[in-house]
């Protein structure tokens, strides 16, 4: 068999910066409120102009350099975002483009901030077909953009940025027990409405806003993220103990900790970033995984465990041998 074997990681933030004391002058809220609630303490905004396209594409040309390869060696690109450029074409099309690559495939998926594990997921199951050889994939994101600047309830959660992977097709021979391990992903469109964007072209015609009943999302996360990951110990037989690293979507820092509390991961193991990207949805991931690798925490041989829950509800779980 082939396994989806990990090349390389890069990831980019737009410059500008917004504290929580900047946030504090647009609306009611502080410091401390944000802090003790969700850990977050700024996050990066894209400048007017500065597209999903322009960040994921930074992202992808950092995990080609960190892989040692060029463009043209790359025939999927997947790209996970709820923030495209446009309605259509996908916004993975425009990454395509602007890195000069004619041949293979591009497109995007959407299951919110579930969506870079889902796009791992679609990634490892084509590569194992043999049906290509390299895929990029790109989780980009400029919430800002759809954030009702308005509702401190929300406003002050979210954060832009991208990060990206090369995965690679190697035979099992030669992948010595490397790249993704297995996957599990889920939802239930019951819970549609706690987590939304009240607009879409096929509705109102407009783009909309971001809605959240931030309770009930609170009250099924740690639940839905425990259960993806019980299945992918169960699946490899891995566990708490033998796991190297956990990047889990970055949303809350409560949420972040007590599931690795529920799970019996030590706090030591747990990647956090959330305090200075906030929630970035799909980037969230890759961004953790780049900070994790670049400084060394993260090595070759580790065993990473990956897991998201957003809108939809989605939620997901991965488990790959760096
Ligand atoms: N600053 C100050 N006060 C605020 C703010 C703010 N930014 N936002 C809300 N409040 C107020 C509310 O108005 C309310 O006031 P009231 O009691 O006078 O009515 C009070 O704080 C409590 O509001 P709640 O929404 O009940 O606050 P809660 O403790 O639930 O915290 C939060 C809100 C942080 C959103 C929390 O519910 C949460 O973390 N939920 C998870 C949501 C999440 O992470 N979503 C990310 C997307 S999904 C994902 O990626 C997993």
């Amino acid at each position: 068999g082939i396994h989806s074997v990990v090349r390389g990681v890069g990831s980019y933030l737009p410059q500008k910066v917004l504290t929580n004391a900047d946030l504090a002058e647009m609306v009611d809220t502080s410091d401390e409120w944000i802090v003790q609630r969700t850990g977050i303490k700024e996050r990066h905004v894209a400048a007017e102009g500065e597209f999903t396209s322009a960040l994921g594409l930074k992202a992808a040309q950092a995990a080609l350099a960190d892989a040692g390869l060029v463009a043209d060696d790359i025939d999927l690109i997947i790209l996970a975002t709820s923030t495209p450029d446009q309605t259509f074409p996908a916004t993975a099309v425009t990454i395509q483009s602007e890195l000069g690559i004619t041949r293979g495939a591009a497109f995007d998926l959407q299951a919110v901030c579930s969506g870079f594990v889902f796009a791992i997921a679609t990634a490892d199951a084509h590569l194992r077909t043999g049906a290509f050889k390299r895929a990029l994939v790109i989780g980009a994101e400029t919430f800002s953009r759809i954030l009702d600047w308005n509702d401190r309830g929300t406003c002050v959660l979210f954060g832009d940025g991208a990060g990206a992977i090369v995965l690679e097709g190697v035979p099992a021979d030669e992948a010595k027990g490397r790249g993704v391990l297995t996957s599990h992903l889920r939802s239930d469109g019951r819970h549609r409405s706690k987590l939304f964007v009240d607009g879409g072209p096929s509705s109102t015609g407009t783009v909309g806003h971001l809605r959240m009943e931030g309770r009930e999302v609170f009250k099924h996360a740690v639940g839905m993220i425990t259960d993806v990951i019980v299945d992918a110990f169960a699946a490899t037989g891995e566990s708490a103990e033998t796991i190297d690293w956990f990047v889990p979507h970055q949303a809350n820092r409560r949420i972040i900790d007590a599931s690795a509390q529920k799970l019996g991961i030590a706090p030591e193991k747990v990647v956090t970033t959330v305090q200075s990207h906030g929630n970035t949805s799909a980037a969230s991931i890759p961004l953790a995984l780049d900070v994790a690798r670049k400084d060394g925490r993260i090595k070759p041989g580790d065993l990473v465990l990956l897991e998201a829950m957003g809108g939809g509800f989605t939620w997901g779980s991965a488990l790959l041998r760096w």
